[in-house]
């Protein structure tokens, strides 16, 4: 019923949860000690015995237990607190770190929508798994033990029916969590389920409308929205249900000590000031475990978010080598690299060989394997056959630091995050000045746009929506530029963007090869681009059909040169045509 994993992992977790569990104990002898005075002075005033020195004891008495008390109350809390704040922070990096482990191919293993739910409120319920559930199990078991050795001395009796009827409680715990367990299991996978619809249909929304499905797509939420209500309403009503029964235990038990001291008090089996304290204590006896009934169903949340937590941070890491490149050479060689998503080879006996500071170029037909083998080769997709290397080490061994800061990719959908224009250019370089930044914006012909709207300033919104897409793709390349990796990968950076960002982004890529040495691997539909490129290969089905310069391709007048003739001849119709 406690997660020792749990505990293990947490920086102070043991030490929170003995915390709460002697705040509570030390709570509960202030509460005995206020009890036994109480009965002592209504007995002394019951048969005309009391003092008024004793009566002043008794209150002095109690005033400090119940200050003493509430002392310990606050104690607990603030314990309490510390281990909730802990579980947090320390949950939430290890997932986060897990993630970065996992790398940029981390899909593969989980969905966003998991992600955010498991950060969210994953790690929430088990804020309140550990800062109340552990202490309250521990406090549970102790508290009746610490009653019975401090009642059994005045009846052995009735403070044996009281301890024994305790036990009742965890029973029907355990039954209930044997029901718990299947339907909580369907509860979280209906709940990821539409976490996970959710966050798509949110995504496609503009595709949605423009093809008229949000209708259907709505209807299709409702049905999912339904099931988690009714599961939800299944769960709670689990949770009601045991809860009751937990009460009528725990009030019965203490209706059964409370009638066996009265008629041990009537017999003559107990004196009066001791039947008072019976009488007061008995409920003590099933409260903590009631308590514990009660956050048992958090509990039990708390430890599906823990597997499903320890699931993720379980998950097999690729092995990732642990070569660093050295800078020297950042050649790029493909020898008989194959490559399968499932079972089909995407993939087969590609060679490719990029010199440092060359730009080649990869054309072809969709669905040819182009995005594949940018993939591969910033370790997106994993598992190749043949050879990949990088400035002579092989790509597998390579670490992933070392590969990150080397290759810096721009697809045609750059992730704007929302922050300002500062924000997003500085994930390219932490350390880059305002001058710097200014000067990567100037490059792509960005300053004079974004000046009157507030420039480093500009708050982007989600999604960079409030620039346009060209805009959008010209502050992605300025970031790449500002990152100053010796490789890049531009896989259909100018799709889709107005001509003028087209030729502005091109200029730049020329740049970066010509006057900058870095290696450029430019992916691009439109041939004319590729024009000047060192070398080009044409893919086909996975496998590259030709290759060399645009002059000696057309002179080939294989598929790249009927690729471009008839490209051009298109754009000069439209050219034409306009
Ligand atoms: N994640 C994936 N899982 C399974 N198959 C995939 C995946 N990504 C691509 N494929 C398949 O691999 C093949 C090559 O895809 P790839 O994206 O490399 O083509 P491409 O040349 O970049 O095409 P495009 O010009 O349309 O971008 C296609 O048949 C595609 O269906
Ligand atoms: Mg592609």
């Amino acid at each position: 019923m406690i997660k020792t994993r749990l505990l293990r992992m947490l920086k102070n977790g043991t030490r929170y949860v003995v915390l709460q569990v002697v705040w509570q104990w030390l709570g509960l002898i202030a509460q005995i000690i206020i009890v036994g005075c109480i009965a002592r002075t209504l007995s002394g005033a019951y048969y005309h015995k009391l003092t008024t020195k004793q009566l002043l004891i008794y209150i002095g008495v109690v005033l400090f237990s119940v200050v003493a008390r509430i002392i310990f109350d606050r104690l607990y809390t603030e314990a309490s607190f510390e281990a909730s704040v802990d579980v947090k922070s320390v949950i939430r990096e290890k997932i986060y770190s897990k993630l970065l482990r996992l790398g940029s191919g981390y899909r593969k293993y989980v969905s966003s929508a998991q992600i955010t739910q498991m950060m969210g409120e994953g790690v929430e319920q088990l804020e309140v798994y550990f800062g109340k559930y552990i202490s309250q199990f521990v406090y549970a078991l102790l508290a009746p033990f610490t009653l019975f050795l401090f009642l059994f001395q005045y009846n052995i009796k009735v403070s044996l029916v009281l301890l024994v009827a305790v036990p009742l409680i965890p029973m029907v715990i355990m039954i209930v969590m044997k029901v718990a367990r299947k339907l909580l299991d369907k509860y979280f996978k209906i709940y990821y389920g539409l976490g996970d619809t959710f966050l798509e249909k949110l995504h496609g929304m503009t595709t949605l409308k423009i093809y008229g499905a949000d209708g259907q797509a709505a209807d299709e939420m409702d049905e999912e929205s339904e099931n988690f209500r009714r599961i939800t309403m299944k769960v709670l009503s689990m949770q009601l249900n045991s809860t009751i029964i937990m009460d009528v235990i725990a009030y019965a038990g203490a209706a059964v000590g409370i009638g066996v001291t009265l008629n041990e008090f009537a017999a003559g089996g107990m004196k009066l000031s001791e039947a008072i304290m019976f009488l007061l204590l008995s409920a003590e006896f099933f409260l903590p475990m009631r308590l514990l009934g009660s956050y048992f169903h958090i509990g039990m949340n708390g430890m599906k978010a823990a597997d499903k937590i320890f699931d993720f941070l379980d998950i097999k890491e690729p092995a990732h080598g642990k070569v660093v490149l050295d800078g020297k050479s950042y050649d790029i060689a493909l020898r008989n690299t194959a490559f399968s998503y499932d079972k089909e080879r995407v993939l087969d006996n590609i060679n490719i060989n990029i010199p440092t500071g060359k730009l080649i170029s990869i054309v072809g037909v969709s669905g040819s394997g182009k995005s594949t083998i940018a993939g591969i080769l910033r370790r997106q997709f994993k598992g190749y056959e043949g050879s990949i290397t990088i400035g002579g080490r092989e790509l597998k061994d390579i670490n992933e630091d070392s590969l990150m800061s080397a290759i810096t990719a721009v697809s045609y959908n750059s992730f704007i995050f929302p922050g300002t224009v500062r924000d997003n250019l500085l994930l390219g370089n932490g350390k880059c000045s305002d001058k710097k930044l200014t000067n990567a914006l100037k490059i792509m012909n960005l300053l004079e746009e974004l000046k009157p709207l507030g420039g480093l300033d500009l708050q982007l919104k989600e999604g960079g929506s409030n620039l346009s897409g060209g805009q959008r793709q010209r502050l992605a390349l300025a970031r790449a530029l500002l990152k100053n990796s010796p490789i890049y990968i531009f896989d259909e950076s100018t799709s889709n963007i107005d001509v003028e960002s087209e030729e502005i982004i091109m200029k730049v890529i020329r740049k970066l090869s010509k006057d900058m040495g870095k290696t450029i691997i430019l992916i691009s539909h439109r041939l004319a681009n590729v024009v000047s490129s060192d070398s080009i290969f044409m893919l086909e089905a996975g496998n590259i059909v030709e290759q060399g310069t645009h002059s000696q391709l057309m002179v080939n007048k294989g598929s790249y040169a009927k690729l471009f003739t008839a490209q051009h001849r298109l754009e000069n119709y439209a050219g034409g045509e306009s």
